[in-house]
């Protein structure tokens, strides 16, 4: 069974140009874009700013209920909410980048993402960017892609960003949080980060942020026909 809107699939490890991607694909097409990286995030804020400990899981699954997480246009990246708070810079803070897989590992947070990812696909087509998102929060997208890059170029993709940002992070720190993260991200229980049967891989290593966009749009041109 087809969804009725579109729905355009885009998994893979950190850093791996997923948003950078899916934000232009969805502004050409006129999709919506769902970050579920950036709602994990908010999650973890949200156990921040309640004064709980990242290990605290059955704390963290009680605040769920009163959690809301909104996206509202913005340049260079779309604005986020949490409850009607913006933490658009807090949720890349390094502190939230290095505790967000621990608790994405949680069930209850796992289950309650996935509802609100589903809700956002019912009334418009979308480009959703993730771990899971061909596998387990949209397995009949029309689109599925899996996108990859060396741990090389992904450390150095995200030591600019860091730069651009007026961080200093040395990049052999980048390399091993991202190679940390990959493996977390990748061996937990539910719903780990793996390519779906019916996935495309396309490998962003050495290609420029134009011939990535062109590539997907021709796969996804190639599926609406
Ligand atoms: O894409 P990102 O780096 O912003 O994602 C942050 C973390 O959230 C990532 O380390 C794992 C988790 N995540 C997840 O478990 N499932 C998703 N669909 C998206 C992100």
């Amino acid at each position: 069974t087809k969804p009725a809107f579109f729905q355009v699939a885009i998994d893979g490890p950190a850093s791996a140009g997923k948003s950078t991607i899916a934000k232009i694909l969805a502004n050409q097409l006129h999709y919506v874009y769902v970050d579920t990286g950036a709602m994990y995030r908010a999650i973890t804020v949200a156990a921040k700013k309640a004064g709980l400990s990242y290990d605290d899981e059955a704390g963290i699954t009680a605040l769920l209920p009163g959690i809301t997480i909104d996206f509202k246009p913005g340049t260079p990246v779309q604005k986020v909410f949490l409850n009607g708070e913006e933490v658009t810079e807090e949720i890349r803070s390094t502190e939230i980048t290095n505790n967000v897989s621990l608790v994405s590992s949680y069930a209850a947070v796992r289950a309650d993402l996935v509802n609100k990812q589903r809700e956002m696909t019912e009334s418009n087509p979308v480009i959703m960017d993730g771990r899971d998102i061909g596998t387990t929060v949209l397995p009949n997208a029309q689109v599925k892609i899996f996108l990859i890059a060396s741990v090389a170029e992904r450390a150095e993709r995200r030591y600019k960003e860091n730069k651009a940002k007026g961080m200093d992070v040395d990049l052999e720190t980048l390399k091993k949080e991202i190679e940390e993260r990959d493996y977390k991200d990748s061996h937990r229980a539910i719903s780990p980060l793996v390519k779906a049967k019916d996935a495309i891989e396309v490998d962003t290593t050495g290609i420029s942020i134009d011939g990535v966009v062109s590539k997907i749009k021709t796969i996804i041109e190639e599926h609406q026909a």
